[in-house]
């Protein structure tokens, strides 16, 4: 076989993002509905996209007709919609600052990193995260390349909204994969991607309709900063909230599946998710997670997964 009649390697996350489900995708595809096997299912929604893990694995499985992901980082979801509008143009800019990168010294790159890091931050005033414009290409490429040159690949606001975290010292970071940022797109053409808050995918929802809901962790002990991922974390009010919303499209008659880290991992008696998902089915499967801020607390915890269907 020649090089080029290789297969394409699947599409799958092109950022590295906090709470990415890479490590759980067997657990999850082992759940997976029988009627989006057989093919009953044919539209797929995912209100907390994040780096897409599930997203990638499913589509590039299941011949879904529609699909809809949401999430409330409007810098993430500008980057989906300029690799499905101008995926060449995105390549083109990526491919300079990975050359640049490539070809500078150490400090030349730490130089260069923060110099995006600045122009980044900048340029965020002027930007109407509604309405696509020619320059945000320039604008996701800083971000792909910020999000694969920093400190532990995190993409991490302060309150400002600013991008803050610090330079990562990698030697060979990838930061152009121009097959997968094609796959990606090709995938993308057939996906409406909606910027905002969990409670928008109501109206994409109904009988045919496969929901997988991973909003942010609730923290597991009190110094994790897993409910980090965008300025305003996500509250128990919000957990409740979204519980108000399971129920409203399990009436619906979608198939729903939702992941959330196990409070009882740290605290056995924290009945939490037990009480607001009393009427579906609960499992707990082991995961890997880091669960203190520095990294050096590594140990075995559950994470749940919570159905409408068995
Ligand atoms: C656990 S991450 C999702 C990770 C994703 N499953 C993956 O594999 O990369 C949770 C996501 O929810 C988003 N988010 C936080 N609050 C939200 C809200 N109220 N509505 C929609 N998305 C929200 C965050 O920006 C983050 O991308």
């Amino acid at each position: 076989m020649t090089k080029d009649s290789n297969p394409a390697p699947p599409a799958h996350p092109f950022l590295k993002w906090a709470g990415g489900k890479t490590q759980l995708l067997r657990q999850l595809s082992q759940r997976l509905p029988a009627e989006i096997k057989n093919g009953e299912i044919t539209n797929y929604v995912e209100p907390f996209v994040g780096g897409g893990a599930v997203f990638f694995s499913l589509t590039n499985k299941f011949p879904f007709k529609t699909r809809y992901i949401f999430d409330l980082n409007e810098e993430l979801i500008l980057v989906y919609r300029v690799i499905k509008k101008s995926t060449d143009k995105l390549i083109h800019e990526l491919d300079f600052l990975e050359s640049e990168y490539i070809s500078g010294s150490n400090e030349d790159r730490e130089r260069l990193f923060y110099s995006v890091r600045d122009l980044f931050n900048q340029k965020k005033q002027g930007i109407n995260f509604q309405k696509y414009d020619p320059g945000w290409v320039t604008r996701a490429a800083y971000c792909i390349f910020l999000n694969r040159t920093c400190y532990n690949g995190l993409f991490r606001m302060n309150r400002k909204g600013e991008f803050n975290v610090p330079f990562g010292k990698y030697k060979n970071p990838r930061i152009l994969n121009k097959n997968n940022l094609r796959e990606v797109a090709c995938i993308l053409n057939k996906t409406s991607i909606i910027p905002g808050d969990f409670t928008g995918c109501k109206k994409y929802v109904d009988n045919k309709t496969f929901v997988y809901l991973d909003p942010p962790y609730r923290p597991i002990s009190t110094t994790s900063s897993f409910t980090a991922y965008s300025k305003d974390g996500f509250s128990d009010k919000d957990q409740d909230r979204l519980a108000g919303l399971f129920h409203e499209l399990d009436k619906k008659g979608a198939k729903i599946m939702l992941s959330n880290s196990d409070p009882r991992s740290e605290n056995p008696n924290d009945p939490f998710f037990e009480e607001l998902y009393s009427d579906y089915t609960i499992e707990r499967v082991p995961a890997r997670r880091i669960i203190n801020c520095n990294g050096s607390d590594r140990g075995q915890i559950n994470e749940l997964i919570i159905t409408n269907y068995r």
